[in-house]
């Protein structure tokens, strides 16, 4: 490749902002939403444990696979796979799979991050007195409203990605990740000096281990592969904007560990908060299965009901501080998902970058629409595209790397920027994990999953 080539196509400016910029994509309602719930439902610490286990022995070596066959290859997932497997269609359709889960993800996602744009207006209304118009802002099913926020919410993530790599993803992501674990450190802190806190902590903290089996498990690796942005190219597209002195292993690492913390924190938060608002009268148990309230009815019935209860000047701003910070953290993550189908456009077909942007984003912004009005879809896309979708790419990243262009090749893309690593104790265990370990726990994940789908 040429450097006017590698000019047009972009690279990020520093070590950092490649870092920020991939945790960015991994950090995303996945954490601040996914997460939460999930540890709700799914037995407090013991979810922490397996989450962790899953995010080490499968999250990373994935993550490593990917930012390496991004750097090689320089190119967005249908290039890269074209280019490493010499025009082989087969593997050409992991770089396919990867395009139309970006797109598919994106718009349900879309919805989801418009409705949290929806409730830091609710949360201004509802400070004003305006209930009517904050309880409109605040109904999930309402079409028109969701479509417009989508819409919206598409219309910034283009105007991002349309700055380029450097100047618009690298920027708007160095700005946006600080800003978020201050505001996110500041929520947790305040949580805590409220009544009721404490239980939410101690449920938080204590692991129950009679609800770990097979479908924890499921929970556990679908989570880590959405959370960490894996399984559909996002972060070969990432590491295809990175220059020969990065080290790969380390970045991952760092992003691997960046989004696990974030996703504590925010548990730590969450959790909490739910017995803040069970102690000022919320009910937060489901009476008919006992359990905690989770998924939409936690982050948007049980947290803005908490809000209100505070009320006054406090309760308004930590509404909006809640609600801009997962809208935020929403929109480093809907940058990543655009520029997967962007970056193919821009590669393979030449288009310019501006073009490209606004064509993906409207058909994206058509589809939420859709979906806006018709949010039952949103559970057909979480299995398909996420549940069996992200697995079923990560798998064939496995096999791909492992069985066609091998570790050993891998490993000298991996050491530039980590010279010895070949011999070093992390790449050994990396290709072990890469060729073995990873390939064999998640074909075993996805057949669970889809045999409890169909039956
Ligand atoms: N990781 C993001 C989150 O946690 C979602 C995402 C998935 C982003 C796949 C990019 C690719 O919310």
């Amino acid at each position: 490749m040429t450097t006017a080539d590698n000019a047009s196509r972009g690279s990020w400016n520093s070590k950092i902002g490649f870092i920020l910029a991939a945790a960015g994509s991994a950090v995303g309602l996945g954490n601040i939403w996914g997460f939460p719930t999930q540890v709700a439902d799914n037995g407090g610490a013991a979810f922490i444990l397996i989450y962790l286990v899953c995010c080490l022995a499968v999250g990373f070596p994935v993550m490593v696979a990917e930012f390496t066959i991004g750097r090689y290859t320089g190119k967005n997932p249908v290039g890269a796979f074209r280019d490493l497997s010499g025009n082989s269609a087969l593997a050409k359709m992991i770089g396919y799979w990867g395009v139309i889960c970006g797109v598919m993800i994106l718009s349900f996602y879309l919805v989801l991050s418009g409705w949290t744009f929806g409730y830091v207006m609710e949360e201004v209304f509802y400070f004003f007195g305006q209930s009517d118009t904050a309880a409109t802002l605040g109904d999930l099913g309402h079409g028109t409203k969701n479509a417009l926020f989508s819409v919206l919410f598409m219309t910034f993530t283009v105007l991002i990605i349309t700055g380029g790599v450097s100047q618009g993803i690298e920027r708007a992501t160095k700005l946006l990740m600080p800003i978020l674990i201050l505001m996110l450190i500041l929520l947790t802190s305040y949580i805590f000096t409220l009544d009721g806190s404490m239980d939410g902590l101690r449920m938080y903290i204590t692991p129950d281990f009679s609800t770990v089996d097979t479908e924890l498990v499921l929970s556990a690796l679908g989570q880590a592969f959405f959370s960490l942005s894996l399984g559909m190219g996002a972060l070969i597209t990432y590491g295809s904007y990175l220059n020969k002195k990065q080290n790969l292993i380390a970045s991952a690492a760092y992003v691997t560990a960046l989004d696990l913390m974030i996703a504590v924190l925010a548990g730590l938060l969450i959790i909490p908060a739910m017995f803040v608002a069970q102690y000022g009268g919320t009910e937060i148990f489901n009476p008919e299965t006992g359990a905690l309230y989770s998924s939409v009815t936690l982050v948007f019935d049980v947290l803005p009901e908490m809000f209100h209860q505070l009320g006054g000047l406090a309760g308004a701003l930590i509404g909006i501080t809640f609600f801009t910070l997962l809208g935020l953290a929403a929109l480093t993550s809907t940058i990543s998902l655009l520029e997967v189908p962007v970056s193919y456009l821009i590669d393979e077909f030449g288009m310019r970058r501006k073009k490209a942007a606004w064509s993906i984003g409207v058909v994206v912004a058509l589809i939420a629409v859709v979906i806006s009005y018709e949010t039952s879809l949103i559970d057909l896309f979480v299995i398909i595209f996420n549940e069996i979708g992200l697995p079923l790419g990560g798998l064939m990243i496995c096999l791909f790397l492992g069985y066609f262009w091998k570790a050993e090749n891998a490993l000298k893309e991996i050491r530039h920027g980590f010279e010895g690593v070949e011999t070093h104790w992390s790449g050994k265990l990396w290709s072990l994990f890469i060729t073995w370990v990873c390939p064999v726990l998640i074909a075993l994940v996805l057949m669970t999953t889809i045999v409890n789908i169909f039956t």
